[in-house]
């Protein structure tokens, strides 16, 4: 990792205007996401964990320009992607990727592998006809398929190597920036580890920079470079993974990684589980002040009324908390 951000995001909001009711007949506005602040660096894997429906994957849209933002930058070799339209965006388009939980939703079942993985190179000119059984090879190869898989269809393999496929289809645009939205939930664990392992393989051949979208957080603790936390749109805390792991300061955080086993027996007959009370409020009408504080176990009337500030309380860690003691700042 370098010191270069990939990626600046700044001050990104994403609403959604919907319609309620039998008959769609009452507006409102879904706020998936407000005033989100950060740094995506290179060569790094960022994660984003938090309960479901608290943005995560509308970040990972709106980062690659999926969903038109609602304000806010998307700061990308000089450019805002936030401002470009569709044919303005396609010279980046290739740099930025995403591999989905469900592979079966990105290949097209009337393909073979090799037209699927093969489609965009031809697409963004990255290899002659006569050089693409070479690329396409390789592309294999570097993914652990043999390349007789090739002629096969989607409905042919099995999870792990459909998740392959696609990860060798996202690789042909020689990206950048990989989204991974769920990209090994679906898979089975001992075939996750196996994914897992591949990215990083990956990662660590072709410089490649992810942001990591997981429920799972002991494989969050086990790939990322940095955890940032999602609470009902906003971000609560970001940290480099050690840190955020033994020293959370968010009583969000808290709560969410106390659920995580212990690798030592001995920590983990100790380890004091925090159950959250109530349930994530409705993104149509989030709370005022700090949107946690309705479950907030030492809310206090200062949390009601102002947004928490997003800081750094210690170097390289950024929260969003009221609470967090004086003494910690930088
Ligand atoms: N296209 C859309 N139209 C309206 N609301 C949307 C749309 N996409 C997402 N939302 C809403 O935005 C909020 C954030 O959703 P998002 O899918 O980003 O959450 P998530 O953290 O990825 O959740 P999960 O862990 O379940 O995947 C949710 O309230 C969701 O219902
Ligand atoms: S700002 Fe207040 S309500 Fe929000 S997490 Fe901190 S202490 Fe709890
Ligand atoms: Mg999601």
């Amino acid at each position: 990792m370098t010191g270069e951000p990939l990626l600046r995001i700044e001050n990104l909001v994403k609403h959604f205007h919907v319609r309620l009711g039998a008959f769609g007949e009452r507006e409102a506005t879904v706020h998936a996401l407000d005033d989100i602040d950060l740094d995506i660096m290179e060569g790094e894997t960022l994660s984003l964990v938090g309960e479901s429906g608290c943005g995560k994957s509308t970040t990972g849209f709106t980062i690659l320009n999926l969903y038109r933002a609602t304000s806010g930058r998307i700061l990308y070799k000089g450019q805002d992607l936030s401002k470009l339209n569709e044919d303005q965006m396609r010279p980046f388009r290739r740099d930025l990727q995403i591999v989905f939980q469900d592979p079966y939703s990105t290949l097209n079942p009337r393909m073979t592998v090799g037209e699927a993985i093969s489609e965009p190179m031809l697409f963004h000119k990255l290899a002659t006809k006569a050089q693409l059984k070479d690329k396409l090879d390789s592309l294999l190869s570097d993914v652990g398929l043999p390349t007789r898989f090739a002629q096969r269809y989607p409905h042919e393999l099995s999870g792990g190597q459909r998740q392959r496929v696609v990860i060798a289809r996202a690789l042909a645009c020689q990206p950048k920036f990989i989204v991974c939205d769920e990209a090994i939930s679906a898979l089975d664990v001992s075939i996750q580890a196996q994914i897992i392992n591949l990215l990083l393989d990956l990662q660590d051949k072709y410089r490649l920079t992810y942001l990591f979208i997981a429920h799972d957080l002991a494989v969050v603790r086990h790939i990322s470079t940095r955890v940032g936390v999602m609470y009902l749109g906003r971000l609560a805390e970001l940290a480099p993974r050690d840190e955020i792991f033994t020293n959370p300061l968010h009583p969000y955080t808290r709560a969410l990684l106390s659920a995580v086993p212990e690798i030592d027996p001995a920590h983990e007959r100790t380890r004091q589980r925090q159950i959250l009370q109530g349930d994530v409020p409705s993104p149509l009408d989030p709370p005022t002040g700090c949107r946690f504080h309705t479950r907030c176990p030492i809310a206090m009337d200062v949390c009601r009324i102002d947004v928490p500030a997003w800081r750094e309380a210690r170097p390289g860690h950024k929260v969003a908390c009221h609470a967090v003691p004086i003494e910690a700042q930088a």
